[in-house]
């Protein structure tokens, strides 16, 4: 089936008794209980499907597992209580019995940057930084490190560059690692990583799959062979998905193709919009035939469908002028987060990218001029309008003011 109806219908309508709830239902009980002991032992064994304490595994929770499954091509999903607890359960399982040593993307989100060399480096894995957008300098890294594993994100934040996941497997492959895909930007609308060779892909739930602000969660995808560690490590772990979250975020799923159509096509005419503006000095968008990674693009992401965030830059701008265009918009919500139904607007050097130094941003492309915005499925030209309005509000540029000194 088509994308479209497995994200309409995957996972609901289980059986109970003799009917059928159309939708799966709020499960909010912790344990279950079957006529005789027997029954129940047999589901402890695994002998049998069933439940028997929510941390080993929830009805609702498990609905929403199987609905993004069949989304990704994957067999097995975990569901959590946010993106970062399914990137620290995938990076585990990937480190359980194998090399302690992981290969990362230079380019990541900055928690989980944090939870490579705050939490794993002190813990004796060895972290190791390179580009995954250049391939043979990639594989340098690799194959010099000798990973467990190679984490990179689809498309990383805020300069969205395209990673090509394809070569990528290859490569993890040929060194004895496994790939691990952070798939939050691109979702299984874009890209599907497994079929490209990942292993593992994550996802936070919180941004595009539940899609409206009101949900943070997270989801692992994963074939047959990565089910057991990833099944024992969660039991143990606890960082289970509530069963209320669960049913927001499958209700979220559900349209995840409709809206992945709308933020792109509305994406593609704000990055065009953008363009042409004489105060904006740089727009990062994949849609772009100029972006680095256009070849990457075309290969892997589907037409007319490259992405729903854009980072433009504002000509000349620094944090006073960058503050007064975002104290501004009207419409465009500024807050952290991504993947919503409504239009939003971060500041990358005062949120994500604050802890590092100015010297550090500078390097990697993330001026003090440049802002990120996750477009929503609103009508483009109200978007557009707001942008608009906003610069013009913003008025003429002061004297430059370091951030970091002044972001307190
Ligand atoms: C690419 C990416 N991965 C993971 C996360 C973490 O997700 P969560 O906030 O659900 O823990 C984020 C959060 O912004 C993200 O942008």
């Amino acid at each position: 089936m088509k994308l479209n109806t497995l994200a309409v219908h995957a996972g609901d309508r289980k059986k109970l008794g003799n009917y059928v709830p159309v939708t799966t239902p709020i499960y909010s009980a912790t344990s279950f209980f079957y006529d005789s002991l027997e029954d129940l032992d047999r589901v402890f064994a695994d002998e049998v499907p069933g439940e028997n304490y929510s941390r080993y595994g929830n009805p609702t929770a498990r609905a929403f597992e199987a609905q993004v499954a069949a989304l990704e091509g994957g067999e097995a999903a975990f569901s959590t209580s946010s993106g970062m607890a399914a990137l620290h359960l995938a990076l585990l399982a990937a480190l359980t019995d194998r090399r302690r040593s992981v290969v990362a993307a230079n380019a990541l989100y900055g928690q989980t940057l944090t939870l490579l060399t705050k939490l794993l480096e002190p813990s004796g894995v060895a972290v190791r930084f390179a580009d995954p957008c250049d391939p043979a300098a990639f594989e340098a890294a690799v194959a010099e490190a000798k990973p467990a594993c190679v984490l990179v994100e689809t498309v990383s934040n805020p300069l969205l560059r395209v990673a090509p996941i394809d070569k990528l497997s290859e490569i993890a492959h040929r060194h004895g690692a496994l790939l691990l895909v952070d798939a939050t930007f691109s979702t299984p609308v874009l890209l599907r990583p497994l079929e490209h060779g990942a292993d593992m892909v994550i996802h936070s739930a919180t941004k595009f799959l539940a899609g409206h602000g009101d949900v943070l969660g997270g989801v692992v995808v994963t074939n047959e062979e990565f089910r057991p560690v990833l099944q024992s490590l969660a039991r143990t772990l606890g960082p289970n998905l509530g069963p209320f979250e669960s049913y927001l975020a499958m209700r979220g799923v559900k349209t995840l193709p409709l809206r992945m159509e709308r933020h792109c096509q509305n994406a593609a005419r704000v990055a065009s919009w953008l363009g042409d503006q004489a105060g904006v000095s740089a727009v990062h968008y994949p849609g772009d035939p100029r972006h680095p990674d256009a070849e990457t693009v075309a290969r892997l992401l589907p037409q007319g469908m490259r992405g729903a965030v854009v980072s433009f830059e504002l000509r000349g701008a620094g944090r006073g002028e960058v503050f007064r265009f975002l104290d501004a918009l009207k419409l465009v919500v500024r807050a952290t987060s991504l993947g919503d139904v409504h239009s939003m607007i971060l500041y990358p050097a005062m949120s994500s990218h604050r802890d590092l130094a100015p010297k550090h941003r500078q390097r990697l492309g993330i001026t003090d001029g440049l802002v990120r915005v996750s477009v929503g499925i609103e009508a483009a030209e109200d978007i557009i309008a707001d942008l608009a309005q906003a610069m013009a509000a913003m008025g003429p540029l002061e004297a430059p003011v370091a951030i970091g000194s002044q972001a307190q």
